[in-house]
């Protein structure tokens, strides 16, 4: 792996760097009804951002503004230094990647990719050239002269993928470019569009509403809710310092207790909760007695039929409700005197005889966390 990471590598932290795309106050009205909410970001060359949200949040009205198919009912975007609002789409510098792919039925592999090159008079050797370096690229070689039809949904992808690629957009938008994979093959292609994407150096923009996919493939995330963004971040920031209970939620699951802050020194805070007492190791920039919440992931917990020696924070007691069985993982469901449910997920390290590996139903239980563990959430 590589070390520490370089400036080059996190570009949104560097105040200097110009960004490849800055949105700036996008709007779109459908009517009355806002779709996308007065949105800023930035996106730098070289990213592989992705816009993550359920159904309807906008991502795909997004992506389109980008691409040119939409216009802006206010503000603006600029894509490599240039006002993008007058441009039409076959004039700018992205290509989109349809969820459909939009292949050509009767055309070749072959003359699907080259299909664009054509359009734009490129001399018929470098046509031929570009194509074959960009099937080899997504491995497509040996598959030149078969039709569309004659592919698996996977290799369909890669042709639309390749199609979109042998043109050197400086941005691709990529719009749920793998929902039409079963799962196996989605995780697999996952990282190969990530590869792809690192070997040819463009820029990505991928809408998603597969939080997965979000976490595997993205630089940064941009996670949308009703038109607008609710965090941005690298997948680690938004999975272990979500800022508000919708993203503490949406990105992988929380137990999600509201509390009050009884202590909050420099280093550390104490929440009061229906859960017990929760201590937590870092400062948190909130005011004493203000309403917050507190989660904590499911893996985070451990789960124990000893009853702990000492009493203080971070602890907790409970009956087993229910147990889900993963294969590589089990869910207990912790029923807590209050009647809370707490998630537990607990890997299956060895192979249980029975399915609860000691466990069982009804069985009480001791939860116990790190101090690092839970996340304060204002909101
Ligand atoms: N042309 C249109 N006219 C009216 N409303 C529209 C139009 N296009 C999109 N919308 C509405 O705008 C909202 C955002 O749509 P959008 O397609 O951007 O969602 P999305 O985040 O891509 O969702 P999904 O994950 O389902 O594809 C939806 O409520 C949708 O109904
Ligand atoms: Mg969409």
């Amino acid at each position: 792996m590589a070390g520490e990471p370089t400036a080059s590598d996190t570009p949104w932290l560097d105040k200097d760097a110009e960004p490849l795309i800055r949105i700036k106050g996008i709007t779109k009205k459908f009517g009355e009804f806002i779709a996308v909410n007065n949105v800023d970001l930035d996106i730098y060359q070289g990213e592989l951002f992705c816009l993550l949200g359920g159904s309807g949040c906008g991502k795909t009205t997004l992506l389109r503004m980008l691409a040119g198919f939409e216009t802006p009912s206010s503000g603006t975007i600029v894509i490599d230094g240039a006002d993008m609002s007058q441009v039409p789409p076959y004039e700018r510098p992205t290509n989109m990647m349809f969820q459909s792919y939009a292949l050509f039925p009767h055309m070749s592999v072959e003359k699907n990719v080259a299909f664009g090159l054509k359009q734009d008079k490129v001399p018929n050797d470098e046509i031929a050239d570009r194509v074959d370096d960009i099937l080899k690229l997504v491995e497509l070689q040996d598959f030149k002269a078969r039709k569309p039809q004659q592919l698996s949904g996977g290799q369909r992808q890669r042709v639309a993928l390749a199609r979109a690629l042998v043109k050197k957009p400086k941005v691709l938008l990529l719009d749920e470019p793998l929902a039409a994979l079963d799962k196996k093959l989605r995780e697999h292609t996952q990282f190969e569009l990530a590869n792809i994407q690192e070997q040819v150096g463009i820029t990505f923009v991928v809408v998603t509403h597969d939080q997965e996919e979000a976490m595997t493939l993205s630089s940064r995330i941009a996670v949308m809710d009703k038109g607008e963004f609710v965090q941005i971040g690298t997948p680690t920031e938004i999975y272990e310092f979500p800022e508000t209970r919708f993203v503490a939620d949406f990105i992988g699951s929380a137990n999600i207790f509201e509390g009050e802050i009884v202590e909050d020194g420099a280093d550390h805070v104490r929440v009061s909760t229906s859960l017990g007492e929760i201590y937590i190791d870092h400062g948190q920039s909130t005011k004493m007695g203000s309403r917050v919440w507190a989660a904590i992931r499911p893996e985070k917990i451990h789960l124990s039929k000893k009853a702990p020696t000492k009493s203080g924070p971070n602890q907790a007691a409970g009956k087993v409700d229910d147990i889900g069985y993963l294969g590589n993982s089990s869910i207990y469901k912790i029923r807590l005197d209050t009647g809370q449910i707490v998630d537990v997920t607990s890997p299956n390290q060895i192979r249980p005889k029975s399915r609860t590996h000691g466990i069982t139903w009804e069985d009480t239980v001791y939860l116990n966390w790190e101090p690092s563990s839970a996340m304060l959430l204002n909101k």
